[in-house]
């Protein structure tokens, strides 16, 4: 994904929520921290629950399924175990919708 691909309406990830969306076949999870958009990876690599089915505490991401917290700034987890870092990408805003592209 060398450049930017239309994902979302942008009103549809309002100020501290976060949402998953297909984009050309990747899952990215659409985070929006105080106005500040953050994409990521949307499975977890652990054991691929949907991150947007977790909580969201700034630009931290903690899983539903086990509890890995995974900070949208690095695609890093924090787990018991280690594991795989998620893809991150960059998110825009244009004409009222999210645009991503994978880093
Ligand atoms: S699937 Fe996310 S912590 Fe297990």
């Amino acid at each position: 994904m060398a450049e930017f691909k239309k994902a979302v309406e942008a009103s549809k990830v309002p100020p501290d929520s976060m949402r998953t969306v297909e984009v050309e076949g990747d899952y990215v999870l659409i985070a929006n921290v105080d106005g500040t958009y953050y994409g990521m990876g949307a499975y977890c690599t652990h054991e691929e629950w949907d991150l947007s089915e977790g909580t969201l505490d700034g630009t931290a991401v903690t899983c539903a399924g086990h509890g890995t917290v995974w900070d949208l700034k690095t695609g890093k987890g924090v787990f018991d175990e280690p594991l795989e870092d998620e893809p991150l990408y960059d998110v825009k805003e244009e004409g009222g919708f999210l645009y991503v592209k994978r880093r």
